[in-house]
């Protein structure tokens, strides 16, 4: 009895002396944060000359690597977390550089780019120059999640100004660059693109859960200010999101599979960004959006966090149910390999998000998906639903709100004494390294912070969605494009085609398209693609099992607004 009363006492003492060592990084690293968050806005931030007004540079690193170039997630996420900061109350001052971002992707929406022009594809580009030209070095395009992270940084701008009596502004000034994003999710969301990390191109969760959210609460501000044109085929593609969003769940291994492609175990920060950015307190814990305290996203995030376990050195030592230092996913090799500062942060946050439910419906359920992440606070503790009355309740939110401020505890243990975050901290020596501040790392850790004081951010409609019994694709405008290449081929040789979009294979050798010879030496395909869209695409051959690519660089095309297109190549 002594014993047990002794070890109780010590992981109290334990528990207390962590949670103050957190009070005090987030007394220190909140004005640091914020700060930095700023320096990096032009055009006056301290840490971002040459950007235009509005502009986020992604950080001020130009080597090694070069990140001075703005980023439409990265900017959406940071100003999502501005935007919710100002429309709280916190910080009036923040409303001309709000109205400077709003300006700045207006116009980088219109700019021309290798993604197409806005009107074929080129708001899926993911990076621009911070003058707010086009980027047009090769790099991994389009990328979906930006048009869709945006769109929900605009309507949340949009609600404040609504709730303010000012939806004229919103119809005028916010509406229509909304438009073209939510637009393009409408149209776009189910072909495949390049991942949040930039590397595979798939479909992607993070994506498709940012795109399901910007359909679903655009709709309904659309409604609220009369374009009403718009609702029923935005909610008619939140659907068919919502429907595809669960097939990423892998039920025998219990975690979100964050990518389709890409051939890694699919274990990845993806699944807890998502479930972060589209935290909504009034969905409870709904597993059909994976919200932070559904059975799902827990046992999924019990998965990544283990999975860093045995990989960083400065995670050695450990216990097993303890907080450890997380990255990307556990195959990376991105500069070898390291912890993130905004991946820890952001285990924390979906960590302390479903804290907040938790506590708000006074009860707690573990279910048969979700028993493993509880068991690692009470070994003993067995499926069911828990009321806050309860021993179990009061057990396990302790503990779990222990376990999430060790996560805090160790991003503070490798915050260099100047409180600046970078991307990276190694995982060997615990070193930051990587981008020096990384915008992005401040505005996780801002939001970590609020998450933690209970801060509930505005509800997105998430409540009570019903999941369709059957997925539609989506039906949007389409074009049939008959693709003809000269080639000249041996006996037994074959041509075929694969190219960036999902109809094209997405890039897959294995599974192109094969052309005919009815014609030789031209060969040729038709295929329905998508209208009005940018891709770029290639012939192969197949000979004896061999492949060969036609030389780079890529061929790329436009498809027109609707009848039927013909491209003439020959091999190259
Ligand atoms: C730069 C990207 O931003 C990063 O995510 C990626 O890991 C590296 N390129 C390597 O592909
Ligand atoms: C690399 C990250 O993988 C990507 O998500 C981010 O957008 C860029 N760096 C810029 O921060």
């Amino acid at each position: 009895m002594r014993v047990v009363l002794l070890s109780a006492l010590c992981y109290c003492a334990a528990v207390f002396a962590q949670s103050s060592v957190v009070d005090s990084y987030v007394a220190k690293e909140s004005p640091i944060a914020k700060a930095g968050l700023l320096a990096n806005i032009g055009p006056s931030g301290a840490k971002s000359a040459g950007a235009k007004a509005g502009v986020v540079i992604a950080s001020p690193s130009t080597t090694n690597p070069n990140y001075l170039y703005t980023w439409v997630r990265d900017s959406s996420l940071v100003f999502k977390a501005i935007i919710d900061l100002y429309a709280r109350g916190e910080d009036s001052s923040l409303r001309g550089t709000i109205d400077n971002f709003v300006a700045a992707e207006t116009t980088l929406q219109q700019v021309s780019n290798p993604s197409g022009s806005v009107s074929t594809g080129g708001l899926g580009e993911p990076k621009f120059n911070i003058d707010l030209t086009a980027f047009t070095g090769s790099w991994g395009r389009p990328q979906r999640d930006g048009p869709a992270l945006r769109a929900t940084a605009f309507i949340a701008y949009a609600q404040n100004l609504i709730a303010n009596n000012n939806a004229s502004w919103v119809t005028n000034h916010i509406w229509p660059a909304l438009k073209l994003d939510l637009d393009y999710v409408q149209n776009n969301w189910n072909q495949t693109g390049f991942d949040l990390w930039e590397e595979v191109s798939s479909r992607s969760f993070f994506t498709t859960a940012a795109q399901h959210r910007a359909l679903r609460e655009g709709a309904a501000l659309a409604s609220k200010i009369g374009q009403t044109s718009v609702v029923s085929g935005y909610t008619i593609q939140a659907d068919n999101a919502l429907c595809f969003l669960q097939s990423y769940w892998n039920p025998t291994k219990g975690y979100i599979t964050s990518n389709t492609g890409g051939g890694r175990s699919g274990i990845d920060a993806n699944s807890a960004l998502a479930s972060i950015h589209t935290f909504d307190a009034s969905a409870g814990c709904d597993a059909a959006t994976f919200q932070p305290c559904s059975d799902k996203a827990l046992s999924s995030l019990k998965v990544y966090v283990d999975s860093f376990r045995p990989i960083y050195a400065i995670n050695n030592g450990i216990a097993a149910n303890a907080a450890v230092a997380t990255g990307r996913y556990p195959e990376d090799v991105y500069f070898n390999g390291n912890p993130w500062y905004l991946t820890t942060a952001a285990v924390a946050e979906q960590l302390y998000d479903a804290l907040i439910v938790w506590k708000q419906q006074g009860s707690l359920t573990i279910t048969a998906t979700s028993l493993a992440f509880f068991k690692q606070f009470d070994s003993s503790i067995v499926a069911g639903t828990y009321a806050s009355s309860t021993s179990q309740f009061t057990n396990l939110t302790t503990a779990i709100r222990n376990f999430a401020d060790g996560f805090l505890a160790i991003h503070a243990k490798y915050t260099p004494l100047n409180g600046g975050l970078a991307e990276q901290f190694d995982k060997s020596s615990g070193t930051a390294l990587s981008a020096v501040d990384l915008t992005w790392s401040y505005a996780a850790i801002l939001t970590a912070f609020d998450a933690r004081k209970g801060v509930v951010p505005p509800s997105w409609g998430a409540k009570g969605l019903t999941v369709p019994s059957v997925c539609q694709p989506n039906a949007g405008a389409s074009v049939s494009v008959t693709f003809k290449v000269q080639a000249t081929t041996q006996l037994g040789e074959n041509i075929f085609l694969t190219g960036s979009l999902d109809v094209l294979q997405g890039w897959s050798p294995d599974n192109a398209i094969a052309l005919s010879s009815a014609n030789y030496p031209t060969w040729s395909v038709s295929v329905t693609l998508p209208a009005n869209t940018n891709f770029e695409y290639k012939y192969i051959r197949k000979f004896n099992g061999a492949i060969t690519w036609e030389s780079d660089p890529n061929n790329s095309n436009t498809t027109p607004a609707s009848g039927t297109y013909t491209i003439n190549d020959s091999w190259r």
